[in-house]
């Protein structure tokens, strides 16, 4: 048994964090504040025109018009003449870089290409868009919003204070550095500083210029740079002292040896003191009954620790790899462990993951014994032998599940699905359901894994647009589209995860994107299950089943899918109803006698306690 430690330190964590901001302080940040106005200077194609041109870029008629006297009135647009338009430029991803995030509504058959150089002029390239949409890029769902960047400037007071007011320029094959800055009335030694290393004569490419405002002035950089230079120069010094101060701490700290440092994530006030529960690591908080939040203390592991119990990461350790590491088998203090490995790029899911499960725990989530912030960010969790859900089903050299343990597996996910989202405060959304996310211990029952994208909420306060993140085959349309999280996210992918114990297919059927089958599983399932055709039904269910399963079953969990994955979100079950339809389902499909398995569960708990 691990023995965790009475000192709680939370140097580690404020290093973590410390790192991260660094981090993006030093490498990423490229503007600290946008400006509220930039422009575009949108190429008129025949067929656009200033209504399509001011609808793509989220502005009105009259505002576009405003901004190009020549232009007499919304009809009468030239093609092949340039119209610019007005959006504001902001500090994007961290301070990353300056532009716009435009939202554009993706008609049937639309790629990123058509979007970047039909719609938006090429005031954007496709491989842009890419960076910040989950679709791929051969398939993106009609309907569904698309996130578009256009870059923009707010220009320099390093280079001239006269100009404030950029355009962004897409660069054609008439384009010169001569002919642009005759047309921004600017010289060409000006407009190269502001675009450094750009041909203007390449005819691609963005490039910005300086512009008129609806006045038709050249509007002067705002007087106030000045003072905020000094306020940054300020904070700087500042923040480099903060990082001398911490390196010394962190010698110090190194040259202790301090391996037994523990972490405490959120407010102090919601961790309960954890010295009380004695010296057992995981009793306290796995009894059933305790429906309440639960606060745990994982034990930190050095570098070397989990280096020695994975062989040094080797490949024969191997046993999985997702969206934000690798998975490695390790025996650690004479206990079976499986330890994620994950670039320190991904701490934000690192420090999702170790906040959900130190404060969460159920027999049907995957336990959490520990985490190492050495190096790379690492989670150490128990070892669960039979891997995840989606090798049984799909994968090979392992025997087909029978009937009632699917079931039994179904009911097992449930469960620790409810669990987060009807019993602990605050309600957390997994956001990540899929099968290689359950894993499935050796007696067979399941537990959910991967709480890297889980997000917390907060009842009722749902207002706040989120990064799209989870995966496709498996996300509602409420989700896909508009970016709405609610527990009924993780409703809609269990269901699908349901249609795949049925089928043993994948979520997305691969085989054919344009045929009939390009709803994905979903879709194909509602067919069927609209014909309530038992014969039709028997189509789909796993070959590997043979003829040993009871059809009424399965009938009733493809009944119960379809009603996970009802498009409007509010005629969706609740995890709370789902498992109890699964419990009188597993009642009468066979020998799982699962109140055995609990008590058994209780007792051992009880027993270490
Ligand atoms: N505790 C564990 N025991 C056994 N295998 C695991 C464990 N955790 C993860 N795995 C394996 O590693 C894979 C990836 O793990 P996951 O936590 O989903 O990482 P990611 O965030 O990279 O998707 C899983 O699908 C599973 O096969
Ligand atoms: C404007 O352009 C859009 C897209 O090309 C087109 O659908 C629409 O009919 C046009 N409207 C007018 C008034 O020409
Ligand atoms: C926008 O700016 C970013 C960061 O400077 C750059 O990587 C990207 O290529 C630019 N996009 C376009 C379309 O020029
Ligand atoms: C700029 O691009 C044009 C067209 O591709 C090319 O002819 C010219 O040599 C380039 N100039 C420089 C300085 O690279
Ligand atoms: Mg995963």
């Amino acid at each position: 048994m691990l023995s965790p430690h009475k000192q709680l330190s939370p140097f580690w964590f404020l290093l973590l964090l410390f790192l991260w901001s660094i981090s993006i302080f030093m490498v990423e940040s490229t503007c600290k504040k946008g400006c509220p106005l930039a422009l575009g200077s949108f190429y008129v194609w025949p067929g656009a025109n200033i209504t399509f041109i001011a609808q793509v870029l989220g502005t009105t008629t009259g505002d576009v018009l405003s901004y190009n006297p020549s232009v007499p009135d919304k009809d009468r647009v030239q093609s092949g003449s340039r119209v610019n338009v007005p959006f504001s430029c902001d500090c994007l991803n961290d301070g990353q870089f300056l532009g716009h995030m435009f939202e554009y509504r993706v008609q049937k058959g639309d790629t990123y290409i058509r979007v970047a150089q039909t719609y938006y002029s090429d005031l954007t390239t496709a491989s842009w868009i890419q960076k910040f949409n989950s679709f791929p890029a051969t398939n993106i769902p009609e309907n569904s919003i698309v996130n578009v960047p256009v870059n923009c400037s707010c220009g320099s007071s390093d280079i001239d204070k006269s100009y404030g007011l950029f355009l962004t320029y897409p660069l054609r094959a008439e384009d010169s550095l001569s002919s642009i800055a005759q047309y921004s009335n600017s010289t060409p030694s000006l407009l190269q500083s502001y675009n450094p290393n750009v041909n203007f004569s390449a005819g691609t490419g963005i490039v910005f210029i300086p512009a008129k405002d609806k006045t038709g002035q050249y509007p002067p950089l705002p007087s106030s740079a000045g003072l905020s230079g000094v306020v940054i120069a300020v904070i700087s010094v500042a923040v480099v002292a903060v990082v001398i101060i911490l390196a010394i701490l962190f010698v110090r700290m190194r040259r202790k040896r301090m391996k037994k440092a523990s972490i405490i994530l959120g407010k102090p006030e919601e961790v309960l003191p954890r010295s009380v529960y004695g010296s057992s690591h995981n009793a306290s908080s796995m009894d059933a009954g305790n429906m309440g939040v639960t606060v745990d203390k994982s034990v930190e592991f050095s570098y070397e620790e989990l280096a020695q119990a994975t062989e040094n990461f080797s490949m024969a350790n191997k046993i999985g790899s997702g969206g934000f590491g690798d998975v490695f088998y390790a025996e650690l203090r004479g206990e079976k462990a499986a330890v994620k490995k994950m670039d320190m790029q991904a701490s934000k899911e690192f420090l999702a993951e170790l906040k959900v499960l130190t404060r969460v725990h159920h027999l049907n989530l995957v336990r959490l014994i520990g985490y190492c912030v050495e190096e790379c960010l690492f989670l150490v969790y128990e070892f669960i032998e039979n891997g995840n859900l989606s090798q049984h089903l799909r994968g090979s050299g392992k025997d087909p599940l029978t009937w009632p343990t699917r079931v039994q597996i179904a009911l097992d996910s449930a469960r620790g699905l409810e669990y987060i989202h009807e019993h602990t405060v605050p309600v957390y959304i997994h956001r990540d359901i899929k099968s290689a996310n359950i894993l499935i211990d050796k007696s067979c029952h399941a537990k959910v894994a991967d709480f890297g994208l889980t997000k917390l909420t907060e009842v009722g306060n749902n207002s706040a647009p989120t990064r799209l993140v989870g995966t496709f085959g498996y996300m509602p349309p409420e989700y896909a589209q508009y970016g709405e999280v609610s527990p009924k996210v993780d409703v809609y992918a269990f269901g699908v995860v349901l249609y795949e114990l049925i089928s043993a297919k994948a979520a997305v059927v691969k085989q054919n994107f344009s045929g009939p089958d390009s709803k994905g599983l979903v879709g194909m399932f509602e067919v069927v299950l609209k014909q309530n055709d038992q014969n039709e039904i028997r189509k789909l269910v796993d070959p590997r089943l043979g003829d040993d399963y009871p059809i009424d079953s399965v009938c009733k969990v493809a009944q119960l899918a379809y009603k996970c994955t009802q498009e409007d979100p509010h005629l969706r079950p609740s995890m709370r109803s789902v498992v109890v339809n699964l419990m009188t389902l597993s009642s009468t499909t066979g020998e799982w006698d699962t109140g055995a398995y609990y008590e058994s569960h209780l007792a051992k708990v009880r027993s270490t306690h």
